[in-house]
């Protein structure tokens, strides 16, 4: 028993737990997973399992996505990305809906399966029903040899490392830097995006786990701030664009390992209903950084502070407007928009985490979750 528990302790190297070694992995493996494929100064990127497939994904009459959980939300932000810069038409589905819908699928389609243990029975499915129905279908998977991995055509791995915490947070992180290479690929090929601008998103891509080591230093204000919102009991998470997934991802976090009831929204649908909801009891974080929508983010931030909703900002270092509305900020470094949820992902994971710590939840393993869902 004795030597068990030292040896997990050597397992979460230093960490109090999986979760937090997890969280602060994420600049080495983000650089793990494009080593060797991403050579920013020569423009090159390199993925073994897409190459000879690209024509297949260019001609591709849309691209369906089948996740689940924390992968789906990665497949929603490929879905921003794919249509942004590649220009093919993307549809993100819950594995388990697709499989059950009858759904339309033909030898014109590119099914990505998105799953980081390679189990999840649902994904699975999805995968097979792809196949029979005569798509391509290309896997994004953590763990090597898994079942997604050997079932589907041709694929790409995330290189992430063991992910041990039932949360999903290094995998989230990996899947969306895999999406994004591939998504960059396709539009090089494709000349749906300048030169310079291609150029500038792979030299960005690199910066990203400086910019996610700089994002972890706020550890400990973030610390400060899950104390003062640990007993509420309900979050409201808000973003636009590609941070709409990011929000999702968040409330999904805090959901899991600390059991409070949180809600992602798309800002602007918080007129539609979950405005009525806000008062001077509930926390509502916004992702709220310098993007195309940042004008309007600050517009929901008024409508917030207006009902007396209490404001947690996810912000541009640098930035003035919001820290004044606020009453926190957890600030991130700028990069480019599509790149913005590798980094505004970190402090949602630090704030959920330290909540469920604060709170004396089991972290690592959260009540009535299995790491990899075999079962439908
Ligand atoms: C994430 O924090 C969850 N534990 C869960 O939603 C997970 O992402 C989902 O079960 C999918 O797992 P997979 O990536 O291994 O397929």
């Amino acid at each position: 028993q004795e030597l068990k528990l030292n040896i997990e302790q050597i397992e979460k190297g230093g960490y109090d737990h999986f979760m937090l070694k997890e969280i602060y992995e994420q600049p080495s493996v983000i650089k793990d997973t494009y080593r060797g494929r991403l050579l920013a100064d020569k423009g090159i990127i390199k993925l073994g399992g897409l190459e000879e497939y690209i024509p297949k994904f260019i001609n591709a009459d849309r691209i369906i996505i089948v996740a689940c959980g924390t992968s789906w939300h990665a497949g929603l932000v490929a879905e921003y990305i794919f249509e942004d810069l590649a220009r093919i038409p993307v549809e993100v589905e819950y594995a388990s809906e697709f499989r059950y819908r009858n759904p339309i699928i033909t030898e014109n389609d590119v099914v990505i399966a998105i799953s980081q243990s390679g189990e999840t029975a649902d994904t699975l499915a999805a995968i097979k029903l792809a196949k029979e129905k005569g798509a391509f279908v290309y896997g994004i998977c953590n763990v090597v040899g898994s079942t997604i991995s050997r079932e589907t055509h041709s694929g790409t791995y995330t290189h992430a490392g063991p992910e041990i915490g039932v949360a999903s947070t290094k995998a989230f992180t990996t899947q969306i830097t895999v999406l994004t290479m591939i998504a960059l690929k396709l539009a090089q090929v494709k000349g749906t995006i300048s030169k310079s601008d291609y150029m500038m998103h792979l030299r960005e891509l690199d910066m990203i786990p400086t910019h996610v080591a700089a994002a972890l230093k706020s550890n400990d204000k973030i610390e400060e701030i899950a104390a003062v919102f640990k007993n509420a009991t309900n979050f409201l998470y808000l973003g636009r664009g590609y941070n709409f997934p990011v929000a999702l991802e968040g409330a999904l976090k805090l959901k899991e390992i600390s059991y409070i009831h949180a809600e992602g929204y798309p800002a602007a649908e918080m007129k539609h209903g979950p405005i009525a909801l806000i008062d001077e009891h509930m926390p509502v974080v916004v992702i709220a950084i310098n993007s195309n929508h940042y004008g309007k983010v600050v517009s929901n931030i008024e409508e917030i502070k207006a009902r007396k909703g209490k404001i947690i900002a996810v912000v541009t270092e640098g930035d003035t407007v919001v820290r004044e509305l606020a009453d926190y900020v957890m600030e991130v470094p700028k990069t480019p928009e599509s790149l913005t949820p590798l980094v505004t992902t970190i402090p949602l994971q630090l704030l959920s985490y330290h909540i469920a710590v604060m709170l004396n939840k089991n972290v690592d393993q959260p009540r009535n979750l299995a790491k990899s869902v075999t079962v439908e």
